[in-house]
């Protein structure tokens, strides 16, 4: 019969910029499900790759003077370095620049118009550019900015062609609502609310302002949209209406897309829509993680970004402390749908606790006794006690609990409930005590079962272990004596599969023990420097990977300039606005007996930071209902080049009411 397979993805990401931790995050974690999954007995495939063109890459490429393909073939290789020293088992790598991809997208898109799915009308609205995503008015943040990303979008206006998703919009919402496609689940509702319960807009999926794309064949002024060439990806590189590959048939629908929380739109609903229009099958599961944030000194939690110097070096890391400790770390932090903060500290603590004395320790002290006791062969005869029954029951039951896990995609509980089994065996040592054993001739066969189910109880973790650190793992069956035919699948869900005879071989530290004072001194002063760096060395160009300043608005003349009235005012006191994220009502002296006002800030502003400081405030503007409060004008903030904002604040001795001119 053939085998089962398995098909899982992870996006493919913009080789815009040097790949950092949190692009490891995905395709580590869809590695070790891969992995897994092999080890079960699936025929996998293993889908990762990159998304070349769009209006962003022309744009970078021109700055560094070269063609946009030039541009992508050099980031495209540091990636693959990245995945390689990752240990990154994908099984095809997909280059949206491929010849067969490009063919196949011209079909799919002459196929989606052919079926009436795709018509020609005129675009008008707004679109961000460092997010390839048009808007409309109604989508824009509170700020009039890309709900995404929070950066100023611009005027879009040209001759385009729109995919319509509305017909499927019943589907789509049982799809998200009724089935358990997305996970994690709660998110559905958000979908539904913000963008199928207002009816769902055409998309516009051509552009004609820039030629770094997929042309439409059929209107060669035309490059397909980015996102409806990205997305297919998952089909082409299977050979869906291409000759390169024919594995459609064999692995489609794919089984899990695993994709970050800000590109979950485009997977739970554009993609569903293409897919239905061209009468496919749907994938069976989109597994939506959050991101990797830089936790700074302050321990506040920061997006990653080159203009802010904090970008986590997968490299460096590698380097330092080894390339499973890295991945290890990065599974064991993040929670399905949850942002993870990464810090040096956490990740220091987490190798030290976790690998360095929990693991490394259970492996190098059972390896060493077993030497010292029975010159490393333990005698065949073995005394059971009572005590073993426990053990035993919680290594038997592990492989379950960690098949559950990766069915669900949830990489760090299968992970605590591997690291449930390290600690119980750490302390079935701590109950039987087999150095005090050792020192009895007459107890040698009760020590010869205690370091037997011990080196039984390592064997099964390691195997469980060795999808997520496929370096580290081979070395412990070294130590313990444990060849390939132990390890697999099946016999990890047994107990008593090595020799009673078995012999163990001392071997090195698997897990140094990291000097916790030196490092954090070593890689912040790494920080510091790239932070310094990136302040005072980026070049205008690069500045412009970051943040988008946006078109100039069109010219005013100082009357009507001077129609706004801003004032100081004094931020007496502050709050959250309750059921929102976003919003603060900051309560006022504008010097005129007072007001209120709700402002957008609350990402990055806490109340205290606010109250007790002079602000500007448009105060003359319309009052407005934000989240059911009442705002009486808004407060001037500035774009920050991470998407943020940042309060403008006069020079504090201003009075209450000072009119800027
Ligand atoms: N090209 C699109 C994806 C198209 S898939 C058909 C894209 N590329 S990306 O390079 O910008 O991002 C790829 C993935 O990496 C996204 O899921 C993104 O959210 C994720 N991450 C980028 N930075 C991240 C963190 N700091 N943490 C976790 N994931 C992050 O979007």
């Amino acid at each position: 019969m053939d085998k089962k397979t398995f098909y899982i993805t992870t996006p493919i990401y913009y080789p815009s910029g040097n790949p950092h931790i949190g692009h490891c995050y995905t395709t580590v974690a869809c590695d070790s499900i891969a992995r897994y999954k092999r080890m079960q007995g699936y025929d996998v495939m293993f889908l990762t790759g990159t998304d070349e063109h769009g209006q962003k890459i022309e744009e970078k490429a021109k700055d560094k003077g070269v063609t946009p393909k030039q541009y992508v073939d050099e980031i495209v290789e540091v990636f693959k370095k990245l995945w390689s020293y990752m240990n990154i088992s994908y099984d095809r790598y997909i280059r949206t620049t491929d010849d067969y991809h490009v063919e196949a997208v011209q079909k799919i898109f002459k196929e989606l118009y052919d079926r009436g799915y795709i018509y020609k009308g005129e675009y008008k609205g707004k679109y961000c550019t460092p997010c390839e995503s048009f808007w409309t008015e109604s989508q824009l943040d509170e700020n009039g900015c890309c709900p995404e990303c929070h950066r100023p979008v611009t005027e879009a206006k040209e001759e385009a062609y729109f995919f319509k998703m509305s017909p499927f919009a019943d589907r789509i919402e049982k799809l998200l609502l009724e089935t358990d496609y997305l996970q994690p689940k709660y998110r559905a509702q958000e979908l539904v609310n913000n963008f199928i319960k207002p009816g769902l807009e055409d998309l516009c999926v051509s552009r004609t302002s820039f030629t770094w794309g997929v042309p439409v064949d059929f209107d060669s002024k035309h490059v397909v949209y980015v996102w409806i060439d990205a997305l297919s990806n998952y089909i082409t590189a299977l050979g869906y209406e291409n000759g390169a590959y024919k594995d459609y048939e064999k692995y489609w629908p794919a089984d899990v897309h695993m994709v970050a929380k800000d590109i979950m739109r485009f997977h739970a609903i554009i993609w569903p829509a293409m897919l239905m229009a061209l009468e496919q099958p749907l994938p069976k599961h989109l597994a939506v993680h959050g991101w990797i944030t830089f936790q700074n000194k302050n321990g506040e939690a920061q997006k990653m970004s080159k203009s802010l110097g904090n970008v986590v070096d997968p490299f460096m890391l590698g380097e330092r402390y080894g390339v499973d400790a890295i991945r290890y770390h990065i599974m064991r932090e993040m929670a399905l749908g949850a942002d993870s903060a990464f810090s040096n500290e956490i990740m220091i603590n987490r190798i030290n606790s976790d690998l360095a004395n929990g693991f490394g320790n259970l492996v190098s002290r059972t390896v060493a006794m077993a030497d010292k006791y029975f010159g490393g062969t333990l005698p065949a005869d073995r005394e059971e006690a009572e005590v073993d029954a426990s053990l035993k029951e919680t290594v038997l039951s592990l492989r379950g609990k960690v098949d559950e896990c990766i069915d669900g995609t949830r990489l760090k509980n299968a992970l605590e409930e591997i690291f449930v089994a390290v600690d119980r065996a750490n302390k079935y040592i701590d109950e039987t005590e087999p150095w005090k054993l050792g020192k009895d001739e007459a107890k040698s066969a009760r020590l010869a079962a205690v370091l037997y189910n011990l080196l039984e109880s390592i064997r099964v973790i390691s195997g469980l272990l060795a999808p997520f650190m496929p370096n580290t793992m081979p070395k412990v069956w070294e130590q313990i004596g444990a060849k390939a035919d132990d390890v697999t699948y099946d016999n990890l869900g047994r107990f008593d599969v090595m020799p009673a005879d078995v012999t163990v071989h001392k071997g090195e530290i698997l897990f140094p023990r990291i000097d916790m004072d030196k490092e954090i001194a070593e890689l912040n002063a790494i920080i510091e420097k790239n932070m310094a760096a990136a302040k005072a060395n980026l070049s205008d160009a690069e500045k412009g990977d970051e943040f988008t300043p946006g078109e100039l608005a069109e010219e005013i003349t100082i009357d009507d300039f001077a129609r706004a009235d801003l004032r100081v005012a004094l931020v007496k006191s502050c709050e959250k606005v309750k059921r929102s994220k976003k919003l603060l009502c900051l309560q006022l002296d504008d010097g005129f007996g007072g007001r209120q006002v709700v402002s957008g800030i609350a990402e990055w502003y806490q109340p205290e930071d606010l109250t007790g400081k002079k602000i500007i405030i448009v105060a003359n503007l319309k009052p407005a209902v934000l989240c059911g409060v009442e705002s009486q004008g808004m407060i001037l903030a500035a774009d920050t080049p991470d998407g943020g904002a940042s309060v403008v604040f006069p020079d504090q001795s201003l009075p209450c009411g000072a009119k800027i001119r």
